[in-house]
């Protein structure tokens, strides 16, 4: 199965980012042919800030590969290095209802909310359309949020199919299995959105401060507690090993502890789970020549299946002589 899947540079990565999405889309590379792209062309509808974008996809980069996207097994570009795909995104949207796009919630809530919506955000889920369907991709892992756009590439690579002939494969959404529900400093979603995210790679005694804030109840130390309803615990199952999740798990039925002891134990959990990715970051960081060949060599594997899929689409609507 060729699995793909884009991520937008928006910000700094942070823990709801890895243990809800990224984490599983690395594990996937493990058993099949893995395409993962940095969403550039996506992340401009929301930054427009020439450096700040440039400094997001380097970094998102950087995090990806440190985190264990093995660009030896997986295929690692930036979507913009591919224009193949913004070609293929026109080819789609002469044959998009305008209808189809009204109804995509990302739209909607923006429209809701009484954002201005320009072109791009209202075309968004075609250009991820394209971005499905230029590498005939099978599986594309998402989140709950994404499986709509999916539904929309399906029934663009359907119409298109039936009106020029079968072109595209079409894709099926991969709900990301054992993604956690990640709680945010404040116990609900972890959400830049909502401010209440730990970024997974801020300096150590940084994300030491922001666990030490975490929001907790006004529990007497000596009450025992149910750990599955309780935020504090809900993060520390992320890091924790089964051992010290078992100990934590006992001592919050027992009572008899107070929350600070918990945040330190979370605190030093995740220093433990992310000392390799952090030494890697480093490494890479001092070497920026070895990740800019990544990504050169990524595109390049990229462009190359995307040439063949867009040859195939222009061929069909007549645009090949
Ligand atoms: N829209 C996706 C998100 O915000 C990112 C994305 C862009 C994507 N193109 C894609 C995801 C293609 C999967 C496949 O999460």
């Amino acid at each position: 199965m060729r699995v793909l899947s884009g991520i937008q540079p928006t910000g700094r990565f942070h823990w709801g980012n890895y243990f809800g999405a990224i984490k599983q889309y690395i594990e996937l590379q493990q058993a099949h042919e893995g395409f993962y792209f940095i969403a550039d062309l996506h992340a401009l509808t929301t930054v427009r800030d020439a450096t700040t974008l440039k400094n997001y996809v380097y970094d998102a980069a950087l995090d990806l590969l440190a985190l264990g996207l093995d660009p030896e097994k997986a295929t690692l570009f930036i979507q913009s290095d591919v224009p193949e795909v913004s070609e293929l995104c026109w080819l789609l949207m002469t044959g998009t209802p305008l209808g189809l796009l009204e109804r995509c919630h990302a739209y909607k809530d923006k429209e809701q909310r009484g954002i201005k919506v320009d072109a791009g955000l209202f075309t968004y889920p075609v250009l991820m359309a394209a971005d499905i369907l230029a590498y005939d991709a099978n599986w594309v892992p998402v989140g709950e949020d994404q499986v709509q756009h999916i539904e929309v590439c399906r029934d663009l690579a359907r119409s298109f199919n039936a009106h020029y002939g079968e072109v595209f494969i079409l894709p099926e959404a991969r709900i990301v299995q054992g993604a956690a529900k990640v709680p945010g400093t404040d116990g609900d979603k972890m959400s830049k959105s909502y401010n209440n995210t730990i970024g997974l790679f801020e300096p150590a005694k940084e994300m030491r401060k922001k666990i030490m804030r975490i929001s907790t109840d006004s529990r007497p130390m000596e009450d025992a507690k149910d750990p599955e309803t309780d935020h504090l615990f809900l993060l520390y199952r992320l890091f924790a090993t089964e051992e010290q999740l078992a100990e934590v798990h006992a001592m919050y039925l027992k009572g008899g502890f107070g929350y600070g002891e918990i945040k330190k134990r979370l605190a030093d959990a995740a220093d433990q789970y992310l000392e390799r990715a952090r030494a890697k970051r480093l490494e890479l960081e001092s070497n920026p020549d070895k990740v800019r060949e990544i990504l050169r060599i990524g595109a390049e594997k990229a462009r190359v299946k995307a040439r063949a899929v867009l040859d195939r689409a222009k061929s069909a609507c007549g645009l090949k002589h």
